[in-house]
């Protein structure tokens, strides 16, 4: 039987510079939309898909994820005491079972690729799922788990991928099409961040991965590439020219990219909308800003 995907890979060890000041001290990954920080939401999407182990790879500064994970004895205690259930409720989903989360650091800022081998000791040999939380996914059934059972269909490697505008291009791997499927593309090539115009298709790599082991041994081979970094995209482009199987997955939903800052006000306000207790108040708002700028014209 194939084996289950139960270990997912977070690569955290960013500096977030695109939000300095605020990344000075708090970690990127920290920051919240609406109330809850933006690696809850790969968490809580990678539990959806089935996994069981979580490995962020870290990097000086991001003691605040691990603080974030952990349980809060003083406060929960408070809560208790004031009889506020709901509360304590809410600090459910982020308490980790013992021993399935574990931090490797990631010592020097060589890229994704090398933070992905970072963890290489822990996933062994299996295959493995590796979320980057920037991305972030709204979507009915979770893009992760979307994906799981695109694989549990058609094994190899699998990306998710998203149609971006070709002035884009160059912000994102991008893959070259061998035959389009629909939901599920293959692959014969993939190039990260391709100069403008040269780009193989629109088809973009977003972050969401589910891979082979020997994507490790290819990480292991290959020289750095965009930017000067071991590149991701590269490692799996290899796995192609190697004889495996690599699909693009158009994921049903919509991507937020909370790498920067227009993306992530974007995400703030449609999981805002989505939720009951500040919908009405927020599209007030929104309607009345909208018609004084109109009027304003
Ligand atoms: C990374 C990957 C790239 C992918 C992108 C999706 O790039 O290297 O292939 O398209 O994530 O967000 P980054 O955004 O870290 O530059």
């Amino acid at each position: 039987m194939r084996k289950k995907i139960t270990k997912a890979i977070f690569p955290v060890a960013g500096l977030g510079t695109r939000f300095l000041p605020a990344t000075k001290s708090v970690p990127k990954e920290i920051m919240t939309l609406v109330d809850r920080p933006l690696i809850q939401y790969a968490i809580d999407e990678a539990r959806e898909a089935g996994i069981k182990e979580f490995i962020f790879v870290t990097s000086r500064g991001k003691g605040a994820l691990e603080d974030y994970f952990d349980h809060s004895p003083i406060l929960e205690a408070d809560l208790r005491k004031k009889g506020k259930t709901e509360l304590l409720d809410t600090l459910k989903s982020t308490y980790m079972d013992s021993g399935a989360i574990a931090y490797i650091r990631q010592h020097k800022a060589l890229g994704l690729g090398h933070a992905v081998w970072c963890a290489r000791r822990l996933i062994a040999n299996e295959p493995f799922a590796v979320i980057l939380p920037d991305d972030v996914i709204a979507a009915e059934t979770p893009c992760l788990k979307q994906m799981v059972e695109a694989y549990e269909e058609t094994p190899g490697n699998i990306v998710a991928a998203m149609e971006v505008a070709p002035d884009k291009a160059s912000s994102y791997g991008i893959l070259d099409i061998k035959e389009d499927m629909g939901s599920l593309v293959s692959v014969k090539g993939m190039v990260e961040k391709p100069a403008s115009g040269t780009e193989p298709s629109n088809l973009a790599v977003i972050g969401r991965y589910i891979l082979q082991p020997s994507i490790f041994r290819n990480l292991n081979q290959i020289k750095s590439g965009a930017g000067g970094e071991i590149q991701l995209t590269d490692a799996i482009a290899q796995d192609i020219a190697n004889g495996n199987d690599v699909y693009g997955f158009r994921f049903r939903g919509q991507r937020f990219d909370c790498g920067s800052k227009a993306g992530f006000l974007q995400a703030t306000v449609a999981f805002a909308l989505a939720r009951d207790d500040l919908r009405d108040d927020l599209s007030r708002y929104l309607h009345d800003i909208v018609h004084m700028e109109k009027a304003a014209e």
